[in-house]
């Protein structure tokens, strides 16, 4: 089996798939709200900290993972957990490992794409909608025009599906025809239009106050307010940390997998975490905010999960221009969107051809079918509630990024830092390497700190979460 399985094409398109990986909706629409509602600027400290102390090792971990699995011909995080904690603790305890991780893996990706294909679904609508002027007539507000957008299943269904067989098309091509080839497109024309996105947003001026400057937006969403720093908006950074560099998911390992066994992964895994950070902080956090923060003010930032879908519209169809920026916006969504649902759905597929030995066409069908049964709660809630409130989403999408992401991320930092062992993860993470980890690094940190702040973290805020309600 080990033999037939593919590899990436070229270090270019391994770096862009990555990035595409890493850089999703979590970037665009997830970063910029948990931003506001989590003390501004006083979230950026627990977020670096996490950055530094949980992101960057358990990045080189995962990557470690999947190259590892990957020469056994395994590009699921639950084989690779068991290979690698089976010298340590025999074959029948390591299984059970496996199989736990396997699961939780598992079901968080069912989690996640159950409402996640969703808002690609919507990303892709509204990129219509901007281009055929769909939200533009003032007459209703573009609160109004997203609520009827998700309760008429005409539109969203319709774009939803699309985004899926999509999706799937894409997946059933195989890993350079099918992921590098989309990534290679995708990824670039992403950062062109942010940066366009970019210019737009800091160059205008506010028709409505002369005081909401782009620069005061920006400064609103930066000034730290100390005094919202808590465990939960602490727990919240390590959680967008973990969505945003896909960690804790099986699909880093996943595309690890495919990597040539003596192919470098410090400075890989480091790149794809900048470009990351790079359209995170600088893409994510410079363009929502600070364009509706100057047509909105401060009301426009604190829109929440809206931000993207009510409060920006509302700007585009004030700004010149707007409808081709407003196209521009989704479509980076989409793109950021779209590159990270297709590692999600490769995990599955790779599940199904490897446990199963299922084609990957075939593979690409099954998981399509099932992304339907299982966002169908997430698509028809809006329509059967009759509100936009989207109350089960917003919980998932809570569960998902602060709890569920967190324990995986435990758990491989426990497997690899002391059942794996220094050695043999040293070995296989640094062979072919341009740059290197060394053993102090792993000793201290991967060991210890990292799980360490893990633990500590699910402690005082599920204690915090107890006592607030
Ligand atoms: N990292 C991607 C994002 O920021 C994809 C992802 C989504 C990873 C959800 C984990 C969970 O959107």
């Amino acid at each position: 089996m080990a033999e037939n399985r593919e590899n990436w094409g070229s270090k270019l398109g391994l770096i862009l798939a990555m990035a595409g990986n890493a850089i999703g909706l979590g970037n665009f629409w997830r970063f910029p709200y948990q931003v506001a509602e989590n003390g501004g600027g006083a979230f950026m400290l627990p977020y670096f900290a996490a950055l530094l102390v949980l992101g960057i090792p358990l990045m080189y971990v995962e990557w470690m993972q999947g190259r590892y699995g990957g020469k056994y011909g395994h590009g699921t995080v639950g084989c690779m957990t068991y290979l690698q904690a089976k010298e340590k603790l025999g074959h029948s305890s390591a299984a059970i490992i496996g199989a736990l991780v396997g699961m939780l893996v598992f079901s968080v990706t069912t989690l996640v794409n159950s409402y996640y294909t969703q808002i690609i679904g919507w990303t892709l609508g509204y990129s219509y909608l901007s281009l055929i002027g769909g939200y533009m007539d003032t007459a209703r507000s573009t609160g109004e025009v997203f609520a009827s957008y998700i309760q008429n299943p005409g539109m969203s269904i319709t774009f939803w599906v699309i985004a899926l067989a999509l999706l799937a098309f894409a997946l059933s091509r195989g890993v350079q025809k099918g992921i590098e080839a989309w990534a290679k497109i995708m990824m670039p024309l992403l950062y062109v239009l942010g940066f366009i996105l970019i210019i737009r947003a800091l160059t205008l001026g506010s028709p409505v106050n002369p005081d909401w400057s782009p620069i005061k937006g920006l400064d609103y969403l930066w000034s730290p307010k100390w005094n919202e720093l808590n465990w939960q908006s602490a727990l919240a950074a390590a959680g967008q940390i973990f969505f945003t560099l896909s960690l804790g998911m099986g699909i880093i390992q996943n595309y690890a997998s495919y990597l040539k066994p003596d192919e470098d992964i410090v400075l890989s895994a480091t790149t794809t975490v900048f470009l990351n950070e790079f359209a995170e902080v600088i893409l994510g956090g410079s363009i929502a905010i600070p364009i509706a923060f100057t047509f909105l003010g401060p009301e426009g930032i604190e829109s929440g999960v809206g931000l993207s879908f009510i409060a920006l519209p509302n700007v585009f169809r004030m700004m010149p221009g707007g409808q081709f920026f407003g196209a521009f916006w989704f479509l980076v969504l989409f793109f950021a969107g779209f590159t990270s649902a297709i590692a999600m759905y490769n995990y599955l597929i790779a599940m199904l051809e490897e446990d199963l030995n299922l084609p990957r066409k075939a593979g690409a069908v099954i998981v399509f079918s099932f992304y339907i049964l299982v966002g169908l709660p997430t698509a028809l809630e809006p329509y059967l509630t009759k509100t936009a409130e989207l109350v089960f989403l917003t919980e998932l999408d809570n569960w998902v990024g602060n709890y569920f992401l967190v324990v995986v991320g435990l758990i491989e930092a426990l497997v690899v830092g002391w059942l794996f062992g220094e050695k043999k993860a040293l070995e296989e993470l640094n062979r072919g390497g341009y740059w290197k980890v060394s053993s102090a690094f792993f000793n201290f940190m991967i060991k210890f700190i990292t799980p360490l702040s893990i633990a500590i973290l699910l402690v005082f805020s599920t204690r915090s979460y107890i006592k607030d309600g």
